[in-house]
């Protein structure tokens, strides 16, 4: 397997193995089937795994993320062949946008099956339901399936509201004080994609669209030929079950602008193209917009460590993953005590 010649940095964390070797890979299947959390790679962003089927497992999820049990989980498995053990009526479209973007960083919300548990979907009807291309993550849902594991439940792997991880070090740095010794953390170095999955509706005759990513609205179109509903547009349609719909999330300590100009002692990330003012503090400056989703993250908790009050954000523009850049940036801007558009209030006081 490609994990095996893996190059990226191996750090050794809470009671850990030593790195993503096969022992350690092994050991961490065996620390989910027992009902323990591990903490994983997958190319979005970093997970807090733990068994799908185990409500004890599951339970510590949203004990350690600090997450209200209402709120779905995505459930992770290694192929499109173990999809009909998770969900049932399945559309021929989501079969489709299956086949051509799994494994990647896509998730369908579909028809839950007799095992999918109300601890897992929040009571609803619905399963979200992705197959990560992460090698590590792979390997370990392989080994984990292999001990008779059917899924693994894992949300990003950062504390309620807060900036997902891309590195397990920053997944350390937010749950470490909350995991137990039984407890891994698996480093497979820097997430390729950056921002999270992007999460389609497959409930419906036709797809709706709940969290932009990587997977973008043209592409989805383009396989399909379906004129596509973007109700990730907060002004259009909120959604009350997918986190990332609360107005404010992905949100640093520091304050978010966006597009501002940045005045002295502010962070500023921005294409390279765009040169960086005497005295702002340059947080990140990728080339392109796949890069920009990559770094954002880790240049938000840069500011954070840097302790900046102030972070201007100037987006890429362009109608890919633009949108999902946007749609990130927009919801870390936002702060609970600005002015409303009818949003019910309780929806924007999870940060
Ligand atoms: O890239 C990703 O999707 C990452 C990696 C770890 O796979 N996971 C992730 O999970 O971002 P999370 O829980 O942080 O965000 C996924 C969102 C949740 O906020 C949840 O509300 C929504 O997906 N979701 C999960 N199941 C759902 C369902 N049945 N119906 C509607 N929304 C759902
Ligand atoms: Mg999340």
């Amino acid at each position: 397997m490609a994990f095996t010649q893996y190059k990226s940095e191996i750090i050794i964390l809470m009671s850990v193995n030593k790195n993503c070797t096969v022992s350690a890979l092994e050991d961490a299947a065996r620390t989910l089937i027992s009902g323990n959390l591990v903490v994983f790679p997958t190319e979005t962003v970093y997970g807090l795994g733990a068994d799908a089927t185990n409500p004890n497992g599951v339970a510590k999820i949203y004990k350690v993320k600090g997450r209200p049990t209402s709120h779905p989980l995505i459930v992770h498995i290694s192929s499109l062949n173990n999809l009909n053990i998770w969900a049932k009526y399945i559309p021929e479209y989501a079969i489709k946008l299956a086949k051509v973007f799994w494994p990647g960083p896509l998730t369908l919300i579909l028809q839950r099956s007799e095992i999918v548990k109300d601890f897992i979907t929040g009571g609803q009807n619905n399963v979200g339901i992705r197959v990560p291309s992460n090698p590590i993550a792979l390997s370990l849902l392989e080994r984990f399936e292999a001990k008779g594991g059917l899924g693994i439940a894992a949300p990003s792997a950062n504390l309620f509201g807060g900036v997902s991880p891309t590195s397990a070090i920053a997944a350390k740095e937010d749950l470490h004080h909350k995991l137990s010794n039984s407890d891994r953390i698996l480093d497979g170095g820097s997430c390729t994609v950056g921002i999270e999955s992007t999460i389609v509706d497959c409930t419906q005759i036709a797809p709706t669209i709940l969290r932009p990513g990587a997977v973008t609205s043209d592409m989805i179109k383009n396989l399909l030929g379906f004129k596509l509903d973007l109700s990730f547009d907060y002004s259009v349609r909120i959604h009350p079950k997918v986190s990332g719909s609360y107005k404010s999330h992905y949100a640093p300590k520091a304050q978010v602008i966006i597009d501002g100009n940045p005045e002295v002692g502010d962070g500023l990330i921005a294409l390279a193209s765009t040169l960086t003012p005497i005295g702002v503090v340059r947080l990140a400056a990728p080339e392109t917009s796949q890069e920009f989703a990559k770094v954002l993250y880790e240049a938000y908790r840069l500011a954070d460590i840097k302790n900046l009050r102030k972070v201007c954000v100037q987006l890429p523009t362009g109608d890919g993953i633009e949108l999902a850049i946007q749609d990130r940036v927009e919801r870390s801007a936002y702060k609970p005590n600005m002015p409303t558009d009818g949003l019910a209030k309780s929806l924007l006081n999870n940060t």
